[in-house]
């Protein structure tokens, strides 16, 4: 299996930049991994020509109803939708999201066959008194609460350090790689199966490299550099 680029545009792009970036990495990606876009969701359906998977950034946990200006599980897979991130810090801190109303969008999300990239990671007071397993560890319990074990094989985990994520700092290389093999320990010991585990935070054309040569490391979650063209198609053929 490929190791995975997922591009998270977070709430970026004009309607005439999306074309543009569209037309720009059309065809052109390098084919060392598998890439995932996730455009703003007024732009899923523009992205769905771009040649490439598409995720959505956020999804709901109902199929329909009454829920202004949320989006549906349902209503993404009628579109041929088959990821969505999900747990996303951005989504925990600015629209208050727990870990209850995550483990719902989770089951939503596998009951309509999309697969979840659910994002988890410590705050940098909680890696500066120690206790980046202890939240990791409690983060995935919670969120993959009762979650059937069969779909629980459509779950792609992304270790995202909230204090990483649009910084510029990272992890070392070391730090990456034994978080990312805790975080599988995890999985493995209470579920007895091996999830794909990205890393996210601050990735970029120039770092890109080192991280995807992590072994642990099955992929990474880009944020702010996956909005310029240029360095998608950089990072894409970079090995
Ligand atoms: P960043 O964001 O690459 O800008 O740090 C990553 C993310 O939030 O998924």
């Amino acid at each position: 299996m490929k190791k995975l680029i997922i591009l998270n545009h977070k709430m970026n792009l004009k309607y005439d930049e999306a074309l543009s970036y569209i037309n720009s990495i059309k065809n052109n990606l390098g084919n060392i991994y598998d890439v995932i876009i996730c455009p703003s969701s007024i732009y899923l359906n523009l992205f769905k020509d771009s040649g490439y998977e598409i995720g959505s950034q956020n999804v709901y946990c109902e199929d329909n109803g009454a829920y202004t200006g949320e989006i549906s599980p349902m209503q993404l897979q009628s579109m041929g939708i088959k990821y969505t991130i999900i747990g996303h810090s951005e989504r925990r801190y600015y629209f208050i999201e727990d870990d209850s109303l995550i483990n719902k969008k989770i089951a939503s999300a596998l009951k309509n066959n999309i697969s979840p990239i659910l994002c988890i990671g410590e705050k940098i007071e909680e890696k500066e008194s120690s206790r980046t397993e202890l939240v990791l560890e409690s983060q995935l319990l919670s969120d993959l609460n009762n979650i059937d074990i069969q779909q629980l094989n459509n779950v792609i985990i992304a270790y995202e350090p909230v204090w990483a994520i649009g910084s510029g700092q990272t992890p070392t290389m070391d730090g990456i790689n034994n978080t990312i093999k805790y975080i599988k320990d995890c999985i493995n010991k209470k579920y007895n199966i091996n999830l794909r585990v990205l890393y996210g935070g601050s990735v970029n054309k120039d770092n890109i490299s080192e991280i995807m040569k992590i072994e642990s490391v099955d992929g990474v979650l880009v944020g702010g550099a996956s909005i310029d063209a240029s360095q998608v198609l950089a990072m894409s053929s970079t090995n």
